[in-house]
């Protein structure tokens, strides 16, 4: 299988029709919000007061919708996966309670192609340095392989890594929280090519704000995201692009949606164009309120891992 990482700036040599197949990921897990907070700012999104039980009704629906449209959800209990074991050398834990974004399971790893196994994220900032620790603990607890990026680049799993639905082929997104060169190690760890597209915009922190693979052909994303070589690699290997438009991607976080069955989007509600949009192309959104997610800097997508 190849293995390269297609890095913007070198020619691009794949088709859209000749991409390999990959074994579906159908688990999508969550990680219960018990210590969702914001009280810090690595994103120019989060502020404002967390109503705690609205965070925690507005993810109990969010979760109840993922168990309507997916194969099978599981949740991570963070204090199940909260105490490193005696094998571990317990340096640098930091307590569930410390870590306000565990909640984003997105940013924890991604999934390897066959999904058997879970390559963990290295967090760009030090406010979540400790997050993928808890989520080592539960992986290894169900089951995946668990594998460590080499190296020391930032890595911030599936918030930049994105796999083409039903493709042997991970779209990289970097230059705000992941580096560039965690992809030539993750290549061969999720064993496929990696496509990278570059991010410069603070309010397009992670690919998974900008850019949602609902199918293998369609993608929504956000144009003004993008440099005019990442827009043209989407478009090549996509056969549909609809567009976001700007003020429904930062005012409503429209684009950090999730579509898990082919038809039905879950994405953030209060984003009308989007939807309609949406519906133009075939799909159905099945809005969902993250009003206090969103406060964070999070929506639907970033409170999911889609794994094997
Ligand atoms: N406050 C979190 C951060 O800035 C939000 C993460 C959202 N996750 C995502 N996949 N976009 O890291």
């Amino acid at each position: 299988i190849e293995r390269t990482v297609y890095h913007d700036r070198t020619p691009l040599p794949l088709e859209r029709t000749a991409l390999p197949a990959r074994p579906d990921h159908d688990t999508v897990l969550l990680v219960a919000p018990t210590y969702f907070d914001v009280r810090y700012r690595i994103n120019p999104y989060m502020g404002g007061r967390v109503n705690g039980a609205r965070a925690r009704s507005e993810w109990d629906r969010v979760r109840q919708t993922y168990e309507r449209y997916a194969e099978r959800v599981v949740v991570m209990d963070p204090d199940r996966y909260g105490t490193p074991d005696p094998s571990e050398s317990g340096r640098g834990h930091v307590a569930p309670a410390s870590l306000p974004d565990l909640v984003f399971a997105a940013n924890l790893g991604v999934p390897t192609a066959d999904g058997d196994g879970v390559v963990l994220a290295r967090m760009a900032t030090a406010e979540r340095a400790g997050e993928p620790a808890h989520f080592a603990r539960w992986c290894r607890a169900v089951g995946y392989d668990v594998f460590d990026l080499p190296g020391d680049a930032a890595f911030e799993g599936t918030g930049d890594a994105i796999w083409h639905p039903g493709r042997r082929l991970l779209w990289g997104g970097y230059g705000v929280r992941t580096e560039r060169a965690a992809y030539d190690g993750l290549a061969d760890l999720v064993d496929a090519p990696v496509v990278t597209l570059e991010l410069t915009d603070e309010h397009f922190y992670h690919l998974d704000v900008c850019f949602a693979p609902l199918t293998e052909e369609t993608a929504l994303v956000v144009p003004e995201a993008f440099t005019d070589e990442g827009r043209a690699r989407i478009d090549a290997l996509f056969e549909t692009v609809v567009e976001v438009p700007l003020d429904e991607a930062t005012g409503g976080l429209a684009c950090n949606c999730h579509c898990v069955d082919g038809e039905h989007v879950l994405l953030s509600s209060g984003n009308p164009e989007t939807e309609r949009r949406l519906r133009d192309a075939g799909f159905t959104p099945v809005p969902v309120d993250t009003t206090e997610f969103q406060k964070a800097g999070g929506s639907v997508c970033c409170l999911s891992l889609l794994l094997g």
